[in-house]
């Protein structure tokens, strides 16, 4: 008999992606898996349930998740989602396991292997599978655009009969995939863009995208990158620097765009109130980092703040505003990394407990917390023995 594959429609209130697309669904059936796709779950990102069943799909209910061998999903489930699902069944998601340890310790009392996609290593073999990058890309691009939306003038430079009208000033603040992209596109809408990063790796690809690059470059900029390719937090001294530097730059800026992160701690405070202050009259700010506790004093979560004259532009999940495309690649994330777990021969699950994907990448196993992130080292681990 097949393994089953469950698709499920999310229960996030702002949550537009859903976790495969019509692609995703055919590529699951080659690999020999039945599909169901919970009825209305791709509504949001535009796919009709009519073009999942046309990929092979059947279209179903949540109670359908009670036979799926593998759940895939955009967020993590809920404890109502958990108790519909059987025991060693795979559920794979973008987890946000930080700080969620309760909710962790839940799926493993419900018996689920869990996978966080975040957790992906970034090397070369997992280059297709990291959300974090397909994800932080549309966000960088999408930044852009609610930026120019909300801006009351153009970006380019127009020369008119009536007139010039100037290029806007686009400073990009975090130059990751995020940043990158944001500049990417700040550049295609014409505007004049500059950025700013704590990495020195950062510097070239910058320059590259044809923007100026804008840092203090001391001994702790140099020695800023992780091996990983991860910001460090800087010190306060750094940061003081950073910020005097940055402010005079931010005074003659129209739109400014940051994304600044630093993984497992909160999103350093780049721009505060003074130097929101000194900025034009219709200036725009979009903070990427909002939900990591945001890059810009008074940045407001889900809205846009009026903040010293500046509108502050602070939507959670960027990706999920272009959510056709940010579904079409988060589901090719996952079904590549599904894929690692199928035996082609049998064309049936075979986890692989020992490749390093999963074992980066796997939250709960067997009744237990298993990623040593997230195990606590205070509590005795309970063993399946011991039950
Ligand atoms: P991220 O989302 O963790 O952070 C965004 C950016 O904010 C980073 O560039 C970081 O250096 C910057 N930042 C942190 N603190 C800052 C501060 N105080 N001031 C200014 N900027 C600050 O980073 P993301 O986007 O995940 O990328 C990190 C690196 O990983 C990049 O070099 C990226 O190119 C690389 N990468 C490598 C991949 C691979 O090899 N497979 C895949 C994806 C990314």
């Amino acid at each position: 008999m097949s393994n089953l594959v469950f698709i499920a429609k999310e229960s996030l209130a702002d949550e537009t992606r859903v976790a495969a697309s019509v692609e995703t669904v055919k590529k699951m059936r080659s690999l020999g898996f039945d599909v169901v796709v919970e009825a209305g779950a791709g509504a949001l990102s535009r796919i009709p349930d009519a073009e999942y069943e046309a990929a092979g799909a059947r279209i179903g209910l949540i109670k359908d998740a009670k036979a799926a061998d593998v759940i895939l999903k955009v967020r993590r489930p809920t404890s109502e989602e958990i108790s519909g699902y059987k025991s060693g069944a795979i559920v794979i998601a973008i987890m946000d396991p930080y700080g969620n340890e309760a909710a962790l310790a839940e799926m493993a009392r419900a018996g689920l292997t869990s996978f966080a996609m975040e957790l992906m290593p970034r090397i070369t073999r997992a280059q297709s599978m990291d959300v974090l990058s397909s994800q932080a890309n549309l966000a960088g691009y999408q930044a852009v655009i609610e930026a120019a939306t909300v801006y009351d003038r153009a970006l380019p430079m127009m020369m008119t009969a009536a007139g010039t009208v100037p290029a806007a000033k686009v400073f990009v603040m975090g130059a990751g995939v995020a940043g990158l992209q944001a500049i990417a596109t700040a550049r295609r809408l014409g505007a004049q863009v500059s950025a700013t990063d704590v990495r020195p790796a950062a510097k070239e690809q910058v320059a590259s995208l044809g923007a100026k690059f804008i840092a203090v470059e001391d001994e702790e900029f140099k020695a800023a990158e992780t091996a990983g390719g991860y910001a460090k937090e800087m010190s306060r001294e750094y940061q003081a620097k950073q910020a005097a530097l940055v402010s005079d730059h931010i005074a003659k800026q129209d739109i400014i765009i940051t994304t600044a992160l630093i993984p497992g701690r909160p999103a350093p405070r780049l721009v505060g109130r003074d130097m929101l202050k000194a900025m034009r009259a219709g200036a725009v700010a979009v903070d990427l980092a909002v939900e990591r506790g945001g890059n810009i004093e008074g940045a407001e979560y889900s809205k846009v703040a009026e903040v010293e004259g500046v509108r502050v532009v602070g939507y959670p999940n960027m990706a999920g505003r272009i959510a056709a495309s940010a579904s079409a690649l988060y589901a090719k994330n996952l079904v590549t990394f599904l894929e690692t777990m199928v035996d082609k021969d049998t064309k049936s699950l075979a986890l692989n407990r020992t490749d390093e994907l999963i074992k980066a990448t796997m939250l709960t196993d067997g009744g237990e917390v298993v990623n040593p992130n997230f195990v606590d080292p205070d509590q005795p681990t309970i063993k399946k023995g011991d039950l």
